[in-house]
């Protein structure tokens, strides 16, 4: 049986993009492979959050994935730090990391832009710890959004050149998944790119927001004063709310607003209604079942020591193996 790895970072609430992008797919995968689902909690600490904030996040990751319907009988849902192995690995594989490589990695030249006074090293080595999530388990198939393509090539070059420098057939090759033909990418509300914290609050629906939450973000959503000629090209912020209503609408709902579109007979108002009608359905039943797991604390304990347990023996196994590949052979 093939084997699965993703990760979600420990970074707040998940929202659509994860969701879509991640976090479903993990839910149908479970019943076809053998899952390894984490908490990024390692690749979170870039950003340094306060000790409070990286406990309280990390909670409410494993809470959501559960809420999702990850189940802890089927896959191995672990926090990343639970199993240090990882750590031990990344400091292998950053050995034939190269500098170049790392700082031409789309992601790491985002953040260079976005955020110029923290390019830290964990940064620039962000997709070497990545990589080594992925191989500890010797995972195939990773499920994850579109912006995570290149980090899987990355992982691919790390794991195959491994093999080369020590002549073994060890590491295998990673692929992004998804069970549409394409990878996601799923639109913000502010009329952006990606949905994503980084573009504020009112870019998210999160799957914890509120019905009334949802109704009065997308409400707000970014558009403009319409379409003044039949069949003109969409702006950007008006087809990302089209993108967001064909993952949440039905075929033929997406059919009759795109069709007021191109007819300019199209009410923004009425389309944003069905819209957030659409998405307070499509959330609802991950939405009405994260209350309740987040207040049982002792199952939520016992998922993570399950999880951390299972996760623990496949890395074990990983790295000591790659010791003695690499000759780190005990003396005594
Ligand atoms: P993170 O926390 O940034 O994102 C988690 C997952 O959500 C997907 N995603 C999206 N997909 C579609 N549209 C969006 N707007 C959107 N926003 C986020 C991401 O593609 C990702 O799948 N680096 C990873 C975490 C990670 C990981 C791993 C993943 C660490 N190690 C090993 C897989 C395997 C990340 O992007 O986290």
């Amino acid at each position: 049986m093939e084997t699965v790895v993703s990760g979600i970072r420990s970074t707040g609430k998940l929202h659509l993009g994860n969701y879509y992008g991640a976090l479903s797919n993990f839910v149908k995968m479970q019943d076809e492979y053998n899952c390894f689902f984490f908490i990024a909690d390692l690749h979170s600490l870039t950003t340094h959050p306060t000790p409070q904030d990286l406990q309280k996040t990390v909670r409410n990751v494993v809470v959501e994935y559960l809420a999702a319907g990850i189940d802890p009988e089927k896959s191995t849902i672990y926090v990343q730090s639970d199993v240090p192995e990882v750590a031990e690995l990344y400091l292998y594989m950053n050995m034939n990391a190269y500098l170049g490589e790392l700082e031409r990695a789309t992601a790491f030249k985002d953040k260079v832009r976005s955020n110029p006074d923290n390019v830290n090293a964990g940064l620039l080595t962000y997709p070497t710890l990545m990589a080594c999530d992925i191989l500890i388990h010797h995972g195939t198939k990773v499920p994850v959004g579109k912006d995570q393509e290149q980090h899987l090539e990355m992982t691919r070059t790390f794991g195959n050149r491994f093999n080369r420098l020590y002549d073994v057939d060890y590491f295998k090759e990673a692929f992004a998944f998804s069970y549409s033909d394409k990878l996601v990418k799923i639109p913000g509300l502010a009329g952006q790119g990606k949905m994503g914290k980084s573009n504020g609050e009112a870019d998210c629906i999160y799957l914890s927001d509120s019905e009334a939450v949802i109704r009065k973000k997308v409400m707000r959503a970014v558009s403009d004063g319409g379409p003044t000629e039949e069949n003109q090209p969409k702006p950007d912020a008006i087809q990302n709310l089209f993108d967001l209503m064909k993952v949440v609408s039905a075929e033929d709902t997406y059919a009759h607003f795109d069709n007021l579109y191109n007819t300019c007979n199209i009410r923004y108002g009425d389309f944003k209604k069905q819209l957030a009608e659409d998405m307070v359905l499509a959330t609802e039943p991950v939405r009405s079942r994260i209350e309740f797991i987040a207040g049982d604390d002792e199952y939520i304990a016992k998922v993570a020591r399950l999880g951390a347990e299972k996760a623990s023996e496949s890395a074990r196994k990983t790295v000591k193996e790659v010791r003695e590949i690499i000759g780190l052979k005990k003396l005594f």
